[in-house]
Order: structure tokens, then sequence, then C-alpha cells
């Protein structure tokens, strides 16, 4: 794979693919780690005299057309106004992803000017199964630029036109965020320090369940939290109550869980969970044990003797790896065993990974400081994907074979 280091870009406009992809309350963004986190390459080749043009999606915009998807929204916008600020200088954003407006963009940047696209997924082709279509608005963003950089890490397991099909058809190389993170995926595959500790969480086992049964070869523990572990627990032949379950999972669950127990690793699953009456933030709940669980309530958190539970395990890990908050953190009430989680693994002496997404938002919205982590990945699912030993289109795009 080649790096962004050995590009001659001076003068050349630059299409660098980024995941800007930050979550938004109206147009105010909550967390821009993402736009942080691609500086380092966007004032890299700034700074060498490119042009650059970015290119970045936003949601999952819905809609027949780009008219239709650029009415609804989200644009990017309050990104365009973010890295402004973060380069001290207004960065302009085109109304359109191939069309006129970029075309203008591409035109109109000086050596050292930074520019953005529109929300790519404004073009139902980005995302298109079929190869030509994809191909079609692979080759209107090609015509706008001489080089491609790939550093959107965190939309490298999409095979998306931006991501897979224009690398093809110039030349390019891999960016200082994607290569970041890359080194720290080989090391949590082929070198761990041990015991190697993986803590996993969110809401959808059918999401894990395929890392889970990889993670059974190279993790010497997995502590499963979250909405996940209801599964798990139901599969374990306990009541569950009213929480979350995909019952079409229970069977292939007990199939992990039975591997684990053959091969001698450990699942650790909670021992008490906040199990309240409602899915909302003023819910009233109780901790019980998971053995007691009451039919009518849900399960919004782990409970305080899992979270001891959780930070025993984690004390003496030589490498850790978590993805996905432990309950619904976005309600006070129910953050308490994400913030159990996040505080035992900052302290753990060991090489420690926050998988992206969800979890890195939580830490951050938690108040931890960012450098009590190891790392904090900016791709939940692209690293998950990588962890569980799948092909990455946009890493395959970028000459890396695995
Ligand atoms: C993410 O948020 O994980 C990446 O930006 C990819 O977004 P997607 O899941 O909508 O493809």
């Amino acid at each position: 794979m080649k790096s962004i280091s050995d590009l001659a870009v001076g003068g050349r406009v630059v299409l660098l693919r980024a995941d800007l992809n930050v979550p938004l309350d109206g147009a105010v963004i909550t967390d821009d780690g993402r736009i942080r986190a691609s500086m380092p390459t966007i004032t890299d080749l700034a700074g060498r005299g490119a042009r650059v043009l970015i290119c970045a999606h936003l949601g999952r915009p819905r809609g027949e057309d780009f008219a239709s998807r650029a009415a609804a929204g989200p644009s990017l916008r309050p990104v365009a106004e973010r890295l402004g600020q973060l380069l001290g200088r207004p960065v302009p954003l085109a109304a359109d992803v191939a069309g006129e407006s970029a075309r203008r963009l591409a035109g109109s940047l000086a050596d050292g000017e930074v520019g953005l696209l529109e929300n790519v997924r404004f073009e139902p082709a980005e995302t298109a199964r079929d190869d030509a279509e994809r191909g079609r608005l692979a080759a209107a963003l090609a015509g706008l630029v001489g080089l491609y950089v790939g550093d959107g890490f965190g939309a490298l397991h999409r095979r998306h036109a931006s991501v897979y099909d224009v690398p093809a058809l110039l030349p390019h190389a891999a960016g200082h965020l994607v290569e970041a993170e890359l080194a720290v995926l080989r090391r949590l595959t082929l070198s761990p320090a041990r015991p190697y500790v993986v803590v996993l969480g969110g809401a959808k086992v059918s999401d894990k369940i395929g890392v889970v049964a990889s993670l059974l070869r190279t993790a010497d523990r997995i502590l499963i939290g979250g909405g996940m572990a209801f599964t798990f627990l139901a599969a374990r032949g306990l009541g569950v109550g009213r929480s979350m379950v995909e019952a079409e999972m229970i069977g292939e669950v007990a199939e992990v869980l039975a591997r684990a127990e053959r091969e001698g690793k450990r699942i650790v699953l909670p021992v008490d969970v906040a199990a309240a009456g409602s899915f909302a933030p003023d819910a009233d709940w109780e901790v019980v044990p998971v053995e007691q669980f009451p039919p009518d309530r849900m399960g919004l958190d782990i409970g305080p003797r899992t979270g001891q539970l959780f930070a025993a395990e984690l004390a003496d890990a030589g490498t850790v790896f978590w993805n996905g908050p432990m309950g619904v953190f976005e309600f006070p009430a129910f953050a308490e065993g994400t913030r159990a989680v996040a505080r035992a693994i900052s302290g753990a002496a060991g090489f420690t990974v926050v998988g992206g997404g969800d979890s890195a938002a939580a830490v951050r919205a938690l108040g931890f400081p960012e450098d009590s982590f190891g790392h904090i990945s900016t791709g939940g699912g692209a690293s998950l994907e990588y962890l569980e030993g799948k092909t990455l289109p946009g890493l395959e795009a970028l000459g890396d074979g695995r």
C-alpha cells in the first residue's frame, strides 16, 4: 500500500476521501473527533502545496435522486465550518458532489487551499450495488482531480464509489489516519500483549457475533454488556423480561458459548443489570441479579456488581479492545456501566484501544481525557470487520491485500 508520504502532491488537485461522519444535533456537531482525526492529512497535503478537494459522507440520506436528498439533508455545511475553524481559514463547500459547482470549486483552488464537496451520499450512485452505476459517479469524481488519497478509515468497509471505485481510476495512496489505524489493528491482530481482554457492547448481536467468533481465537477473555448481552443471557436459558433480544440469533450465540467453553476461553456476561419500566430517560428502574429478571421490565444498563466484575477482569490486561457502550449512556441514569468500564480501561496499564463509533463518542461525552487511552479509533464497523478477518473494500482498493 502506497503512503501519502510517497506521493508528489505539490500543485496537484488531490481528492481526499475522509470520514467526517460526525454526530449532529440539528446543525450542531456534538463530537468533532473524526474531523480532528482527519487534520494531520489535510494539513500535510496543504502544507506540501496540494489543492485539497475533500469528499465525505454524512448520515444516510434517503430519497430517489440528488435533488430530493439535498433538500432533506444533512448537508456538510456544519463540517465545512468546523474545518475552517480548525484550519484558520474558510473552507468553501460545493453545492453538489461531482457537478458544475464541484468543477468550479476544483478549478478555483490555489496551491495549499482546501475545499469540500457536498455530502457524497446525496448521489444515490455512491452506495449503489450496481457496479456500472457506481462507476459513472467514480469517473465524474476522478475527472475533477489528478490524485486520490484514501483517509476515510471509518468507511473502508463500504464498497462505495468514493471509497472503492475512484482509487482504481487514479494514482492513489493511503493517508496518515488510515496508516495509524492500521498499525493499531495489526498490533491487536498479530502481537497483542497478554492477557488480551475484549469488551463488546452496543445494541445488536447480529452485527457482532462474527467478531466474537473470530476473537475467540486471539483474545483471552471477552466481556459482553450492552443490549447484545440479553441475547447471550437468553442463550444461557435466563429470562430477560422485555429486554432487547434477537431471537433468531440465540442458536448461533449458544454455539459460540459452547465453543468458548470447549476451548477454555472465557466469555463473561453481566451478573446484574439496571431493569427499567420503560425506554425513557426518567424511567423507574432497579438493579436486579440476572437470575431474577422481572418479566415486565427491560435492561438498560449493566449493574454495579457487573461493573466491578468487568473492572477486575480488565485490571491485569496487557491489551484491551473495547467496542460498544454497556447501556443507554445517552440517558444519564443508564450511563454508569459505560462509565465504570471507561474508568477501568483508562486506568489499565496495558495497551488500550477504544474501537470507534458510539464508544469513542461515549468516552468523550463522559469527560474522559483522550490521552488516557492508548488509541481511540475513528471506525467502529471498519475496526470490527478488520478484526473479524474480512477484506475491507476500501483497503483492497488502496492496495492492502492483507
Ligand atoms: C460510520 O459512521 O461508522 C462510518 O462513517 C460509516 O458510516 P455508515 O455506517 O453509514 O456506512
